[in-house]
């Protein structure tokens, strides 16, 4: 817990278990950036889309992203957090009830929700989440708009919301760390948390809901910054790198220069895009692959349901 060395020692984790809960952050990309054209295009408001819940436009195409990490700590204690809440309050009452998310929020054994960033498909749901816990402890990035905070309160909230600070990482509990990036993107979004978790003996692992600061950037930093951090073991969640599908020479270094990294397990999903992680096996990457369940639609990567067991 001290900084050597101009290191950050985090502490190390025993063990640490991240359950996709959700990585579909809707159906089909064609409605919902549809949507956001018919809504004035990507420098819009993100609030004046009549999405669920706070619209009904396109409900069926609407699902989310959430992840559980439960972590043991060197002494043997489960400490459980909840990364990101979905969207669609139906989709995400459906999967939380798959999941058993429900009763481990009503019998108090997760002990906060961080949202990485207030993106409709990882915030607009909250309202699944507190319905069960309503005093739960939320982390949120610097950057979060008013409108943000306004819906945590209408959906019942009574506890603690905590914004982190940009560059500052905090130390969740030994040997996981929480850090907000600035960064500007999509329908007027600021700030992104990022998990990074010390496995004992195995390195870093990295847990992203987007990664809308570029994987590398998010990388490099971890790797500067923490002790151990020249060690990547492994990484989780959305990367942005082709969520169109869409393909060209700069993503095409991208996960060249990502393949020199050596990480060890590669769990993107979500916005990542199918054709980045074609390429990154194609490269040798070492991707996780999942079940393609519960409305996944690939076993080309870790989906609904699947987990990734670390330590
Ligand atoms: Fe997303
Ligand atoms: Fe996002």
């Amino acid at each position: 817990m001290s900084t050597t060395a101009q290191t950050l020692d985090i502490g190390v984790l025993k063990r640490l278990k991240i359950r996709c809960i959700s990585e579909t952050g809707w159906f089909d990309n064609a409605t919902v950036f549809g949507d956001i054209i018919k809504a004035g295009g990507a420098e819009s408001d993100q609030y004046r889309i009549p999405w669920p819940p706070f619209g009904a436009l396109h409900a069926d195409n609407a699902a989310g992203f959430s992840t559980l990490l439960e972590a043991e700590t060197t002494d043997g204690v489960i400490r459980r957090l909840l990364f990101d809440t979905g969207w669609n309050p139906a989709w995400m009452d459906r999967r939380f009830t798959e999941e058993g998310i429900d009763e481990l929020l009503r019998q108090g054994q997760i002990e906060a929700l961080i949202i990485s960033h207030e993106h409709f498909d990882h915030f607009w749901g909250i309202g699944s989440t507190l319905r069960h816990c309503p005093d739960l402890t939320i982390y949120v990035p610097e950057g979060f708009h008013p409108a943000g905070f306004t819906h945590i309160q209408q959906q019942g909230h009574t506890g603690r919301v905590i914004t982190v600070a940009s560059d500052q990482p905090l130390i969740l509990f030994p040997g996981l760390a929480l850090t907000s990036f600035p960064m500007h993107t999509l329908l007027q979004v600021d700030g992104e948390n990022v998990l990074y978790a010390h496995l004992q003996d195995q390195g870093l692992a990295m847990v992203t809901g987007c990664g809308h600061g570029g994987v590398l950037n998010l990388l490099d930093y971890a790797r500067r910054t923490f002790t151990g951090g020249e060690r990547i073991h492994a990484i989780y969640g959305g990367l942005h790198i082709a969520p169109l599908e869409d393909w060209d020479e700069s993503r095409e270094q991208l996960v060249k220069t990502l393949s020199r990294y050596g990480i060890a397990k590669v769990a993107c999903n979500h916005c990542t895009g199918r054709t980045a992680v074609e390429k990154m096996q194609a490269l040798g990457l070492p991707v996780v692959h999942g079940t393609a369940r519960h409305g996944s639609q690939t076993t080309l990567f870790l989906g609904n349901g699947d987990s990734l067991e670390l330590g």
